[in-house]
């Protein structure tokens, strides 16, 4: 069963995505300072977990350690301290790629006092994304708690860096965030993928929890006309030669036309993934009845409210449900059921159609394949979703000088050189020669295909890593 719909979901990368669109890795840039024969501009890719300074810079000073170089160990272990003295630069450490999940070394980098974990890429290739396991892999819960910035470096950069270490030189670094979005004018434009599924173990739960916490400050954002947000919905459709089938049939609405995986991965159990499409449908007309009438940040308010009053826990993710949270925030239910019309009708959805479109990568942004997905300023955004996070995120992305005032509030200008192993960052009004941000668009075909295949559908149709997402 599993190994069918992996195909299935392959199919669709392959008509959908891969073939016709790409992937972008997010970067930012990294100078080193000294010594005089490594100075220069080098690219780094940002690691989706942990919390890269958007808007800042961070100075730091490379340390390669004699042992545990791959850092799957913890440093206690072998009785290194990365801690700087007071005065003394922040450290950035070095490790290999190899052996262990990114996030671990990026933790294990972190509980040694480093304010920073730099990765060496152990092949030559193009620079990739670093991503978070999932949870059943990795027993861990300290992954919500990486708060250092991580990057990936290419093999030859790492190796230049270790040979002027052994040499006896310091190497000095500037990391550089400030151009990792484009900041043009005084509104930031925003979009988060998501989904309404409540069942999908760890990043289901971090999601509605950042959702949560992050509503105060988008509803404001919002009313203030300083953000425009868009949320937005993957789906896949169904292989017309599968159409008929069972997994399909309960699996997509509108014959085929929009499906979503079974959220507990057990077709004779709960609910089907039809059920999460006409959410996930309820939701983004929602935002457009809403939005409609001028009230976009409603959203925020329904998809907390239905998370709390309707989970699948509790047999309550359904249609009744939704629509008593709708009616209590004061929204035409009538109008939404019109823009849901009927799943069962051979006919397209003008909303999922276009949520469909949406998907595929434009301009400076790649396919959305992972979900969650926040996507800033049309760049997608890395490192983990968490509300000081984002928020650093989006105020990066407003013109200089036109912040909203809650950008310069406490919550964002936290101090950082007290926390984070003296990792201080600087915003970006500091007067630091600009770096050039070296963007790179990887035009890769078809690949997808194989690397779903070698994943295996391991329950997760939309977190099918692509080839440029790597977890170590
Ligand atoms: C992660 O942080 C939470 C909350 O601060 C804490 O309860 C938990 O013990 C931490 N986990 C690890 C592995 O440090
Ligand atoms: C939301 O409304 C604004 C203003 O009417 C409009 O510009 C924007 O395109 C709408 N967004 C969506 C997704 O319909
Ligand atoms: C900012 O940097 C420029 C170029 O290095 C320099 O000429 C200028 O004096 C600096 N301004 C301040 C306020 O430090």
């Amino acid at each position: 069963m599993r190994e069918k719909l992996g195909l299935l979901v392959c199919v669709w990368f392959v008509l959908w995505g891969s073939c016709v669109g790409r992937f972008v890795v997010e970067k930012n840039s990294l100078r080193v300072t000294s010594p005089e024969s490594l100075k220069d501009v080098y690219e780094c890719a940002i690691g989706n977990f942990g919390v890269p300074q958007y808007g800042g810079t961070m100075v730091g000073t490379v340390v390669y350690p004699k042992a545990n170089q791959k850092a799957c160990k913890s440093f206690e272990d072998v009785e290194i301290s990365f801690k700087s003295k007071p005065g003394g630069l922040p450290t950035f450490l070095l490790a290999d790629r190899g052996d262990c999940f990114f996030t671990l070394k990026a933790w294990n980098a972190q509980n040694a006092g480093a304010a920073a974990i730099l990765v060496a890429d152990d092949k030559i290739e193009p620079l990739i994304t670093m991503d978070t396991p999932e949870e059943e892999n990795a027993h861990a819960d300290y992954l919500q708690n990486i708060t250092i910035p991580s990057a990936l470096i290419s093999k030859s950069f790492g190796d230049s860096i270790k040979n002027a270490l052994s040499k006896g030189d310091m190497v000095n670094i500037n990391l550089d965030w400030r151009e990792s979005l484009p900041h043009p004018d005084e509104r930031v434009e925003y979009e988060f993928w998501t989904n309404s599924n409540d069942e999908c173990g760890a990043k289901c739960e971090s999601q509605i929890e950042f959702v949560k916490n992050f509503k105060g400050a988008a509803q404001i954002f919002e009313r203030k006309g300083y953000t425009q947000f868009t949320p937005h919905y993957i789906t896949w459709y169904c292989p017309d030669a599968f159409i008929l089938s069972k997994q399909c049939k309960s699996q997509c609405i509108n014959h085929g036309r929009y499906c979503a995986p079974d959220p507990e991965q057990d077709f004779s159990r709960g609910y089907d993934g039809k059920d999460v499409v006409v959410q996930n449908l309820r939701q983004a007309c929602f935002f457009k009845v809403a939005n409609e009438s001028g009230k976009p940040w409603l959203w925020w308010d329904y998809v907390t409210d239905f998370a709390i009053r309707c989970p699948m826990k509790d047999k309550k993710y359904t249609k009744e449900c939704a629509d008593q949270v709708i009616l209590s925030l004061g929204v035409d239910v009538k109008k939404i059921d019109q823009c849901i019309g009927d799943p069962e009708a051979d006919v397209d959805n003008p909303v999922l159609k276009a949520e469909q479109d949406a998907q595929i990568g434009k301009g400076s942004r790649g396919d959305v394949t992972i979900l969650p997905t926040l996507v800033i300023n049309n760049r997608q955004y890395r490192g983990k979703l968490d509300k000081g996070a984002v928020l650093k995120a989006i105020c990066a992305g407003f013109q200089e000088t036109t912040e909203p005032t809650i950008c310069l509030s406490d919550e964002v200008e936290t101090n950082e050189c007290l926390e984070n192993n003296g990792g201080c960052w600087q915003d970006k009004a500091a007067n630091i020669t600009a770096c050039k941000v070296l963007l790179c668009l990887l035009p890769v075909a078809c690949y997808a295909f194989s690397a779903c295949l070698l994943l295996g559908f391991n329950g997760s149709l939309l977190w099918c890593s692509s080839d440029l997402i790597i977890l170590l």
